[in-house]
């Protein structure tokens, strides 16, 4: 029985999260940059590593006190150790390694795309290893066999651009804010399905990759051949979308195919798509297979998912207790396998 308080501050949201191994999730919160960085277009690394400083220990005490549990009962501290910014991801480790020497317990680096592979695992039903993980987020587009905690074969992944930043950059584009992936999918709700057509690069290719780079491109060359009135607009963001979701949901299918699993675990930013979410469900209905999605408050960043894989991590390995920590900007998932 332990109690995992875990931090995520790998890029624009602070996140802190208490997780209890009996009691389940006690309570999280969340502070979001986005407004910060709107002006700026993307997000300025070193506005979110001092956003993070001044947010993260006022969420501490305010999920502790929620929570009406004292850090004094905390058993272990869960962080962000990469991939991110540095500087973001430096502010989260080096909270979580001071609170922890001053409370006398260990520390526990986390992988951020392990803590969104397991997010689904944290709603109900939740599926059972081994499942296919479709892990989509700003910075990511891969495809993983997950046989059980640190037990993670990539299956393909993106050549360039990730699907998040593929809805980003068409947000752009279409004068949304970023970052634009829901304001993009708000905005193709009111528009006309197949009006334009985008390329879905790979979707023949034989193999579980994507490329989305060539996507920005069309919908760059489609605005500037159009006269971007609310409705083009509307138009062009529905057919993006749907080049994307076409994209991912046949690799996902072909991955369930591959394997020859029925589970498919979708988990990052864009899991919150609803496009995404209707075909791949409908897919699988067609081949016996189920999906499972996070709950959509945890598909995003956010620290509950630190805490879980921290809790998950801790019954497998010692958490470090010797307070010195690195953080890692670039880390493949894969080097987390246990031996
Ligand atoms: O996982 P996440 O919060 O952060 C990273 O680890 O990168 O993912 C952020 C990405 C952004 O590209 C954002 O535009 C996208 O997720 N996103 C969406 C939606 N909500 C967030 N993309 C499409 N539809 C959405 N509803
Ligand atoms: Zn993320």
């Amino acid at each position: 029985m332990k109690l995992i308080l875990g931090i995520e501050s790998s890029c624009d949201e602070t996140g802190v999260a208490l997780y209890h191994t009996e009691r389940g999730l006690l309570a999280h919160a969340l502070h979001s940059q986005i407004a910060m960085h709107n002006e700026y277009g993307g997000v300025v690394p070193e506005l979110a590593s001092r956003d993070h400083v001044r947010h993260v220990l006022p969420l501490i005490r305010q999920i502790a006190t929620q929570a009406d549990c004292p850090l004094s009962e905390v058993d272990a501290i869960a962080y962000t150790q990469g991939p991110g910014l540095s500087g973001a991801l430096l502010v989260g480790a080096s909270v979580a390694c001071s609170l922890a020497y001053a409370l006398g317990i260990p520390s526990l680096g986390i992988h951020h795309l392990e803590g969104h592979l397991l997010s689904p695992l944290l709603s109900t039903p939740a599926p059972e290893f081994p499942f296919v993980a479709l892990l989509v987020s700003g910075g990511h587009t891969q495809l993983m066999r997950v046989n059980g905690v640190g037990r993670y074969t990539l299956l393909g992944e993106t050549l360039d651009d990730a699907a998040g930043e593929a809805f980003d950059k068409s947000a752009k584009l279409l004068g949304l804010n970023y970052p634009g992936g829901a304001e993009l999918a708000k905005l193709a709700l009111s528009g006309t399905t197949g009006r334009f057509k985008f390329p879905r690069p790979m979707l023949h290719s034989g193999d579980l990759n994507f490329s989305f780079s060539g996507l920005k491109t069309a919908v760059l060359t489609m605005s500037k051949q159009h006269t971007l009135d609310d409705q083009t607009r509307a138009d062009i963001a529905c057919s993006a979308q749907e080049a994307i979701v076409d994209v991912l949901a046949s690799k996902a299918m072909a991955a369930l195919k591959q394997t020859g699993l029925k589970q498919l675990v979708v988990a990052g930013g864009v899991g919150a798509n609803q496009q995404l979410r209707t075909q791949l469900d409908k897919s699988a209905k067609k081949s016996g297979s189920r999906v499972f999605y996070p709950d959509l408050e945890f598909c995003t960043d956010n620290g509950a998912m630190i805490a879980f894989a921290g809790a998950l991590r801790l019954q497998q390995q010692e958490a470090a207790s010797d307070y010195r920590f690195n953080v890692k900007p670039r880390w493949d998932l894969q080097q987390l396998n246990i031996a």
